[in-house]
């Protein structure tokens, strides 16, 4: 009996694991960018963003630095989040000096640590700085599984627990530049290969690093949409998005078989940060708070006959959990 039921269970992942292959190699493409963008306004990426500050996660590599590009060049005040020193400043002078935007910063955290999450928080607070746009974007597939030295597995530290503590430490600093505050939050469509689980670490004998990202991924999409109910009011909106599938050094280094079977399919970083910089340029009437965003359109949270639609009424229960296990 108890096998059956484990081969039913590992059918039905593989069928969702198909059901997401088949849709992203019709959507999620360089080509597919190109035919979709044939839609785009060209007028929606011409809005300033003088006197908005912004803080991108993740900001030296990949989409995470297209994205900061992308705004300091409209002017914007960014805060480059990096964990790493030496990355982060050749990002910093990478994007001073593409745009010409002094008013560009390095703020070093790693998003797998609680308690550098809570310092750069303090810090951002004694400025008492209004943030406008919060880009959850640092993120990552770990194949192995490592634990962090706060005892929790990597993918889920900074995918999950990460995202989580950074936009509820940042909540008093959007508040102050509502109604004009933002939190997007870099997903991924892997997150249509996962339901939302009841609970989230995985064991070591079931340890599976992309199953572990797909459930993480489908987590910021179910916290997007909780967060847009519970602070509707406050003048924050909330959205999730997938880039696409881009070339990046994430890619590179977790999936390069991947990578390789995409050869001349992969979007540009520029094209997978172009959602997110339109999401940060478009007047928020125009934008679903809680909804989940593809090639500047909203886009379908679950994919018809892959069975994840009822899971998200975990969110309740596993936001508690995360408010437990980050300290908060
Ligand atoms: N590329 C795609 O096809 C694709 C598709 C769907 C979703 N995404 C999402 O897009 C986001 C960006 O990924 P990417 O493809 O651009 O990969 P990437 O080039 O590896 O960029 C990821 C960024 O996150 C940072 N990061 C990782 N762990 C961190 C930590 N503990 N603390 C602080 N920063 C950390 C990395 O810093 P280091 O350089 O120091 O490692 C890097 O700056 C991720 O959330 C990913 O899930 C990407």
């Amino acid at each position: 009996m108890i096998i059956r039921l484990l081969y039913f269970e590992n059918l039905v992942k593989a069928w969702r694991v198909a059901l997401f292959g088949i849709y992203g190699f019709r959507n999620f493409t360089t080509q597919s960018f190109m035919e979709h963008s044939k839609k785009f306004k060209e007028q929606d990426m011409e809005i300033r963003m003088e006197g908005k500050n912004c803080v991108v996660t993740g900001a030296n590599s990949g989409i995470g630095f297209a994205t900061a590009a992308g705004l300091a060049s409209r002017g914007a005040t960014v805060r480059l989040v990096c964990r790493n020193q030496e990355r982060g400043e050749a990002a910093l002078s990478r994007i001073k000096s593409s745009t010409g935007n002094p008013n560009v910063f390095l703020e070093i955290c790693d998003l797998s640590s609680m308690s550098d999450i809570k310092s750069f928080a303090s810090r951002i607070s004694s400025r008492d700085e209004p943030i406008h746009v919060l880009v959850n974007n640092a993120g990552l597939v770990n194949n192995d599984r490592v634990i962090t030295p706060e005892g929790l597995e990597m993918n889920f530290a900074v995918n999950s627990v990460g995202t989580f503590a950074m936009t509820e430490l940042m909540l008093p600093s959007l508040k102050k530049a509502a109604p004009d505050a933002r939190v997007i939050t870099v997903s991924s469509g892997g997150m249509y290969s996962a339901p939302l689980p009841k609970d989230f670490q995985s064991d070591e004998r079931n340890f599976n690093g992309a199953l572990q990202y797909a459930r993480d991924k489908r987590l910021q999409v179910a916290l997007t949409e909780r967060w847009a109910e519970l602070h509707g009011e406050e003048g924050i909106g909330f959205y999730s998005m997938h880039p696409g599938w881009a070339d990046t050094p994430g890619v590179a280094t977790s999936l390069p078989g991947f990578r390789q079977r995409l050869t001349g399919k992969l979007r540009t970083t520029e094209e997978g940060a172009d959602t997110v910089i339109w999401l940060a340029l478009q007047p928020k009437e125009k934008l679903t708070s809680g909804a989940f965003y593809f090639d500047r359109a909203e886009a379908p949270k679950h994919l018809p006959l892959a069975g994840t639609a009822g899971s998200h009424a975990n969110i309740v229960s596993l936001v508690e959990s995360l408010r437990s296990l980050s300290n908060l």
